[in-house]
């Protein structure tokens, strides 16, 4: 292993190239070799220079390339013969992205490592969408929750972070249990015409944004065909989209002139 040996998890945003930081670029147009997931866009894949080996481990066809154990075997194997190892991940690496167990496995190795963060998708697609996750009398905090878990384990959401009215929540991963996340949003006293965004492959040019409330979660999701990506985002603060959406008129904008 050389000297300068470094794996870089580095956050590649949550789809727009434009999002990136110039840190990440810097890193991914200088790497020996680009580990990447699932959510990194082509557009950022398509600014790593053809000489940059490439490798894949996100999750294909509804199945791990690579296990998370496989994956942070592979990083360390890497480090020990390329000098700039970059570890791309969609979002953010330390936000659901399982960047603290790469980091971990690689500090228990002796691995020296940099972690760049990106944009999570919370910040992005309320951004996006027009929604401030917080803002002055409507809300005073805001929680990022999992809507999935580890494999035969059971989501359990604290009720008390559920119910509040004057926060924001925002539930990465929630398709796949969001009649769950609805039920447990109902029996924690939630009121059920609490406005909500669904916001499907935010900051693309394919993102849509769904609105509807509590109430009608389940019916809006089926009846728009919400696929993943998607991100909810819950509380309040949702309806001032309808004044400060900015990206669909500008999207709706290029549509025509390129039409
Ligand atoms: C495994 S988590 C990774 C999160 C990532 N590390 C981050 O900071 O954004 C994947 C989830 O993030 C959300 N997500 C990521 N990118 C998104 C996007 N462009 N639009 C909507 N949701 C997104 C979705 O809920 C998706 O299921």
């Amino acid at each position: 292993m050389g000297t300068e040996a470094k794996i870089f998890l580095v956050g590649a945003g949550p789809g727009d190239p434009d999002l990136l930081t110039l840190k990440a670029l810097r890193l991914i147009q200088t790497a020996d070799i680009l580990v990447y997931d699932r959510l990194v866009s082509p557009e950022i894949l398509s600014l790593v220079p053809n000489s940059v080996p490439r490798l894949f481990v996100g999750k294909a066809t509804g199945r791990h390339t690579l296990s998370q154990l496989e994956i942070n075997v592979l990083l360390v194997d890497l480090a020990r013969s390329n000098q700039r190892v970059v570890r791309l991940k969609g979002g953010d690496p330390f936000v659901f992205g399982r960047g603290g167990e790469e980091a971990l496995a690689l500090a228990k190795q002796r691995i020296a490592f940099e972690v760049v963060p990106g944009i999570t998708a919370a910040q992005a697609c309320a951004a996006y969408a027009g929604i401030p996750l917080t803002h002055r009398g409507l809300a005073q905090g805001v929680h990022f929750i999992t809507g999935h878990c580890k494999d035969n384990e059971t989501l359990v959401i604290d009720p008390a972070t559920l119910a509040d009215p004057d926060q924001t929540l925002v539930i990465y991963m929630g398709l796949a249990n969001l009649s769950q996340i609805v039920s447990d949003l109902t029996s924690s006293g939630r009121a059920m015409d609490t406005p909500v965004a669904i916001v499907e492959r935010g900051t693309t040019p394919r993102q849509r944004n769904i609105f509807t409330t509590i109430a009608q979660l389940n019916d809006a999701a089926s009846a728009h065909a919400i696929e993943s990506p998607a991100l909810l985002i819950i509380g309040k603060v949702v309806s001032l989209a309808a004044e400060l959406d900015w990206f669909m008129p500008v999207m709706q904008e290029m549509e025509a002139r390129y039409a």
